[in-house]
């Protein structure tokens, strides 16, 4: 990890609501250790004021390029020249497309252009916007250039949509910028499961479900932000990989076990929120299964219960699971908490489509003596909830109580 002590940081503004998450950006940057000052562009300016960032960050802010008495301070090459790394949050649509074109209109982009520190951009617009061609097309050859990239993220947004397009948090940013920082769960080893696996019947066809992987990867996301080296092993996903999470492929139960296995030994919490399958198809075909009879049967054999095997370990991590039920929701998952031997388990009500595949969820949480209920929220949100609270509950050596 970079000390922050030495780092000068040059943040960018640009003209996204996002911008007022950037207030907390520049104070925690600055409890890193990090000597921060502030460039705006006109729409940033009129998202939060320059003196906003001014009190934040100690240092007067630049929001022009021809502002002579500006200029006869800390000119624009100049501060260029003095930062260590330049970041960007947020950075939207248009700033992304005028950094991709190499455009010097404003103080920002000059300054980009004549700054030779690394740089990390936090996108953050529309969810159409974000997934505009133009805009996936300057995010590959901002990335190809060698310009970092953290976010977006997926959830609520300001414009009323639900997607892709949430500025990464402030602690992820920081995260991107300096490695793990500090936070509940600093020093602490986690493993998660995530997504659905595939179970082959021969070369082309599987047996699957609808889950996207999103909880898995929201809440991996969320333990490497409380300062957690996380690794997560994974079956085929709908989302992306999160940035600063160590990760491996597994797309059978099996396979998806034996990477559990393999990667267990000094764990301090194992999260299960794969939707692991069942059963697999006792033989899979080496050749496609033609279409010659009428009826066909697949015989089906148990898969290893990843989950209960990692919680009768001796010693063993904190164990969490998810239970995604139907009917009876606590009734259900209380049982399974107690059958398996757990320390925590996350119920979703999945009825009606429910949860599974969805960027959104509420969750029932129950533990040994104590339960709390999260209401409907973005996948990201709850899963930071979460692991609050089982860093909570880690801490206080999970005595039963029920906060
Ligand atoms: O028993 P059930 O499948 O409902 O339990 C769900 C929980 O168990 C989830 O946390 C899931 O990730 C985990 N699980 C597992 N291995 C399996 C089946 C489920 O780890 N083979």
């Amino acid at each position: 990890m970079e000390k922050g002590a030495e780092l000068k940081v040059l943040l960018g503004i640009g003209g996204g609501i996002a911008a007022y998450k950037s207030c907390e950006l520049v104070r925690r940057l600055r409890e890193a250790g990090c000597a921060v000052r502030v460039v705006m562009t006109r729409a940033g300016a009129a998202f939060v004021t320059p003196l906003t960032f001014q009190a934040l960050s100690g240092h007067p802010v630049r929001v022009d390029l021809l502002d002579a008495e500006a200029e006869s301070g800390m000119d624009h090459i100049a501060l260029a020249r003095w930062a260590d790394r330049v970041v960007i949050a947020p950075a939207t649509a248009d700033l992304m497309a005028r950094l991709a074109a190499g455009l010097a209109d404003d103080l920002l982009t000059t300054i980009c252009l004549a700054t030779e520190a690394p740089m990390l951009l936090a996108p953050a617009m529309n969810r159409v916007m974000w997934e505009h061609p133009a805009t996936q097309a300057n995010h590959r050859l901002l990335q190809q250039r060698g310009v970092r990239m953290v976010g977006p993220g997926t959830g609520g947004q300001a414009c009323g949509e639900t997607g892709a397009g949430r500025m990464a948090e402030p602690q992820a940013i920081l995260h991107a910028l300096l490695g793990p920082g500090t936070g509940p769960l600093t020093g602490k080893r986690v493993l998660i499961t995530a997504g659905p696996t595939q179970e082959p019947i021969d070369p082309v066809r599987f047996i699957g479900n609808r889950s996207s992987g999103r909880m898995g990867v929201a809440l991996a996301a969320a333990a490497r932000d409380a300062g957690a080296e996380v690794r997560m092993v994974h079956g085929p996903l709908g989302v992306a990989l999160p940035a600063g999470v160590n990760t491996v492929a597994a797309d059978t139960a099996e396979s998806m076990h034996a990477a559990v296995l393999r990667h267990i030994e000094g764990v301090d919490l194992f999260i299960a929120a794969a939707a692991v399958a069942d059963y697999r198809p006792r033989t899979a075909a080496d050749q496609k299964l033609k279409k010659n009879a009428a009826e066909m049967t697949v015989e089906l054999v148990r898969t290893p219960d990843i989950l209960a095997d990692v919680a009768a370990r001796r010693p063993r991590p904190f164990v969490v699971g998810f239970a995604a039920e139907t009917a009876e929701l606590r009734e259900n998952a209380r049982v399974k908490l107690e059958r398996k031997g757990l320390d925590m388990i996350a119920a979703n009500d999945v009825s009606a489509g429910r949860a599974i595949g969805a960027p959104e969820n509420s969750l029932t949480v129950l533990w040994p003596g104590g339960e709390r209920l999260f209401p409907e929220q973005p996948k990201d949100d709850l899963a930071r909830a979460l692991i609050e609270l089982i860093a909570k509950r880690m801490a206080s050596g999970a005595e039963t109580d029920s906060n």
